[in-house]
């Protein structure tokens, strides 16, 4: 069954019949479409297009479809342009010419930017939803795990922090990523039915009624928008994006860490895989699909930023690929997420080795510079100072604060013996990152 054919000679070329059909991966809006479907039903009755009993009928065929569907009973498949096709044609098997009313006052452009709309807005909320998961396991992690580490700048020592702060700062990141994707929920939040092709109608409809029933803000301002914008999925496919991106940075972290010349953690053989021919090997492939897989999520935005950017207003039939993209997005992001809170929930952390790392790279050279500046040295000569002494400790193999108070003194007459608690690991991050240590 076709929506469309009267204005036709011929039959549509096969080949072209399934290269237009998105029915293949839109049947995953079928809840959304009924539901929606369901709504503008409510509504033409509410202005008289429906009788009572026929918008009875129309209810009640559709929430037997979702029944059906739910217990398998009916199968979301078949030859069919696409997902309103199979809903409408239902109606119309189940209910003749009284389910051919239910397009009255409708298109498809507006069914499907509808559908989509509350598709994405349930999806986010499920993607924020495991993202506050993992912010619950990071800081479980931390928690349990306040250990000095060193932090790095350029993969280079710099100064001391704990791996508590060390997770806490992507927990950061993902409050921020939470946040995208609730203003990405908001701007959606309006209501498309009723904006039908492009134009409106000229049947009395009621779009406030609709969108209280679909629970939308309000109509769209602007009925050609209301069809044509899909800014609403690339945002989503933006923030997602900049989450992959976090995921993907704590990843090449973990990666890092775990690597037999670190061992700051273990990561647990549950998410880890071997070699077929290096009996030894233990490989963090479950982050490094993360990683791979931010790559994909990437792509799926440039996909639909290059799909867009050139359309004239309204609806065109490039719009269709907006679906596959986001359905990709979506899934990847959610296992990615899951995985990451595994890998964090089963993470080892290796205090011992952390601190050997510490006395390695001359971590609290700023510290001794900052003594130095409390002592009234100006800054960049306490650097220069410092730097001398750097460069003495690494040809003497030691690290500044083995050095005795004599050695100290031939750098600057400063020096004192309060000098040792002043760059003591604990000492300094207590001071710098007083939270690290609550
Ligand atoms: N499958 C189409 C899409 O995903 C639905 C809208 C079709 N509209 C049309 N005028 N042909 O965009």
């Amino acid at each position: 069954m076709k929506l469309w054919g009267g204005r036709f000679n011929k039959d549509q070329n096969e080949l072209m019949k399934e290269f237009n059909s998105s029915f293949g991966f839109d049947k995953r809006l079928i809840f959304e479409d009924i539901k929606g479907s369901i709504a503008h039903a409510r509504m033409l009755k509410k202005i008289g297009v429906f009788s009572d009993d026929e918008f009875g009928l129309i209810d009640e065929s559709l929430n037997e479809l979702i029944k059906q569907i739910r217990s398998c009973q009916i199968e979301v498949d078949g030859d069919f342009e696409d997902v309103h096709t199979f809903v409408e044609n239902f109606l119309v098997q189940k209910l003749g010419d009284l389910g051919k009313k239910i397009h009255t006052a409708r298109s498809r452009n507006d069914q499907v930017a509808l559908d989509m709309r509350l598709y994405l807005k349930n999806a986010c909320n499920n993607v924020i939803d495991y993202i506050e998961a993992l912010r619950v396991a990071l800081s479980k992690k931390g928690a349990e795990n306040p250990y000095l580490m060193p932090g790095f700048t350029h993969l280079q020592p710099a100064q001391i922090i704990t791996f508590k702060y060390y997770l806490s700062a992507y927990n950061s990141m993902l409050q921020r990523d939470k946040k995208r994707l609730i203003n990405a929920i908001d701007n959606m939040d309006k209501n498309p039915l009723g904006s039908c092709a492009l134009a409106g109608t000229t049947h009395d409809i009621d779009m406030e009624y609709t969108s209280d029933i679909l629970g939308f803000i309000k109509p769209v301002d602007n009925f050609i928008d209301g069809v044509s914008d899909r800014d609403f999925v690339i945002e989503v496919l933006a923030a997602l994006s900049i989450l992959m991106m976090h995921l993907s940075r704590l990843c090449e972290d973990l990666i890092i860490y775990s690597s037999n010349q670190f061992r700051f953690i273990t990561i647990n053989d549950q998410y880890s895989t071997g070699s077929s021919i290096m009996p030894q090997k233990k490989n963090p492939d479950s982050l490094e699909l993360i990683r791979g897989k931010t790559g994909r999520v990437y792509g799926d935005l440039v996909a639909l930023l290059t799909t867009m950017k050139a359309l004239p207003l309204a609806y065109n039939k490039d719009m269709q690929e907006d679906k596959e993209p986001v359905f990709d997005a979506i899934d990847t992001v959610i296992a990615c997420i899951r995985v990451m809170k595994g890998v964090i929930e089963t993470l080892k952390v290796n205090k011992d080795e952390m601190l050997i790392s510490l006395n390695k790279g001359f971590i609290n050279a700023t510290e001794v510079a900052d003594y130095l500046v409390k002592k009234g040295v100006a800054f960049r000569s306490a650097h220069e100072i410092v730097g001398r002494i750097v460069l003495f400790c690494e040809e003497k193999n030691r690290n500044i604060h083995e050095l005795s108070i004599e050695e100290l003194k031939k750098f600057s007459e400063l020096f004192d013996n309060d000098i040792y608690p002043y760059i003591d690991y604990f000492n300094i991050v207590n001071k710098g990152i007083k939270k690290a240590m609550l």
